[in-house]
């Protein structure tokens, strides 16, 4: 009955959701760009329309469905169980205060049962949880099946944030979705992807540019300098009398030693080295280009999209807008910067000195410090991230993730007799 499923595999959409009401629909378009996942996925026709969407279509990696409208969710969602693929993670919601309902539907293999009227909070952390679910070691069998995700993160003007942005999405990456990962800081002579973390930069990264024949699997265990479990840096403070002579293979090998030893790679990536090294961006998943609000940057922001567009046409890109005051000190308005690069911004940071001094002080990434306002737009960017990587690079692995998900067990409990409900 499932068979037609088989084909499908890799054309998942992030997330899909299928509710009843405005309100709802509402409340779920903003987390769901706050995800990066498109906010037309959020559908009307609650289970109803779930089941005969998903019947003829691949199913979601996230899957949100409304059950006000089902006289019998427990048996409902078995019919959702025949046209969902295994690993989706399904988040349901519905009226009925009931706690034997819960308890069925989390048994039948629901990740979360969210109980009308919830709030955006509790939206949130259901879907925090069940990203961590699907990005996080799943039992036992983790690890192996985690493509490997490359972002490379570019400032469109000096000083904008783009090392700030880096960093923190590295440690991000380690921290917050479990990936050992790797911080590549490519300004060789004024890197500070080691200062930022209060650490030395060593030589490893001079040492492989004066001699890339060296690097392996095993020079990239000695160079780079870990800042915790699950984050290593390679950066530099390249002696000023020594000018860059690198043809990029030294980039290139590390690049390519890193997507062996890690499961993300973020490239701390200046204007200037893009121009010299293209080839950078080309595996890169995401590209993350960081701007502010002013008339020179949105020069640049122009140029630098053209110029991925028509040398990295693979690459995803992700726009910020960084430093943005409070006020209205803004050079330029963010709606003329959005007309002027013809794209919106996808996610805008607070110009927040406090923050940025204290995380200079304590030689930790913002991201760790942050919170409130500062926190969202870094929840965003690492969800972000790793969506975009996943849609392209789930090409990668068509396996997706398999865990003891939901649906999986729904199958199982169909196999049984199934009217144990009522
Ligand atoms: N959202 C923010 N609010 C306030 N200050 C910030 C913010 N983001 C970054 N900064 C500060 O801006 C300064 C420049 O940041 P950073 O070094 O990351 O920029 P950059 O774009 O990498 O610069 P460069 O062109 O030298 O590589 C730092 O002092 C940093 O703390
Ligand atoms: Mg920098």
């Amino acid at each position: 009955m499932n068979a037609p499923f088989q084909a499908r595999a890799g054309l998942r959409d992030p997330f899909t959701a299928f509710v009843c009401d405005d309100a709802t629909a509402d409340m779920l378009r903003p987390v769901a760009v706050e995800h990066g996942w498109s906010p037309e996925k959020v559908n009307k026709g609650g289970l109803r329309n779930a089941v005969q969407s998903l019947s003829v279509s691949a199913s979601p990696t996230i899957l949100f469905v409304d059950l006000s409208e089902s006289a019998d969710p427990l048996n409902d969602i078995n019919a959702l169980a025949e046209v969902c693929e295994p690993g989706t993670v399904v988040i349901a919601s519905g009226q009925v205060n009931d706690v034997r309902l819960y308890r069925d539907l989390v048994a039948s293999g629901i990740h979360d049962y969210l109980l009308k009227p919830f709030t955006v909070d509790q939206l949130r952390d259901t879907f925090a949880h069940a990203q961590s679910i699907l990005s996080g070691p799943r039992g036992g069998e983790a690890q192996a099946d985690k493509p490997h995700v490359m972002a490379a993160v570019i400032g469109t003007r000096g000083g904008v944030g783009a090392s700030t942005i880096a960093t923190s999405l590295a440690w991000l990456l380690g921290e917050k979705a479990h990936r050992s990962t790797a911080l590549l800081d490519l300004d060789v002579h004024f890197g500070t992807g080691a200062l930022a973390l209060d650490l030395e930069p060593g030589r490893g990264l001079t040492d492989a540019i004066e001699n890339p024949s060296r690097i392996d699997g095993l020079f990239i265990e000695r160079a780079m300098i870990r800042a915790n479990e699950r984050l290593s840096v390679l950066s530099a403070e390249a002696p000023l009398h020594q000018p860059l002579i690198t043809d990029g293979t030294a980039f290139f090998q590390l690049q390519e030693e890193m997507k062996n030893a890690f499961e993300s790679t973020v490239l701390d990536l200046p204007r200037h080295m893009l121009i010299q090294y293209p080839h950078m961006v080309h595996d890169a998943h995401v590209a993350v280009v960081v701007s502010e609000l002013t008339l020179a940057a949105t020069r640049d922001t122009i140029r630098i999209l053209a110029w991925l567009k028509s040398n990295a046409p693979q690459t995803k890109i992700i726009v910020i807008a960084n430093r943005v005051p409070s006020g209205g000190a803004l050079e330029i308005s963010k709606k003329d910067f959005e007309q002027s690069i013809e794209r919106p911004v996808d996610i805008s940071f607070p110009d927040d000195r406090k923050v940025a001094a204290q995380a200079a002080k304590l030689g930790k990434p913002m991201a760790e410090i942050a919170t409130g306002k500062m926190a969202a737009p870094y929840t965003q960017l690492s969800n972000m991230v790793l969506n975009h990587a996943s849609e392209e690079g789930a090409s990668a692995d068509p396996k997706a993730p398999s865990g003891k998900s939901l649906v999986d067990n729904l199958k199982s409990m169909l196999a049984k007799p199934k009217d144990k409900a009522a």
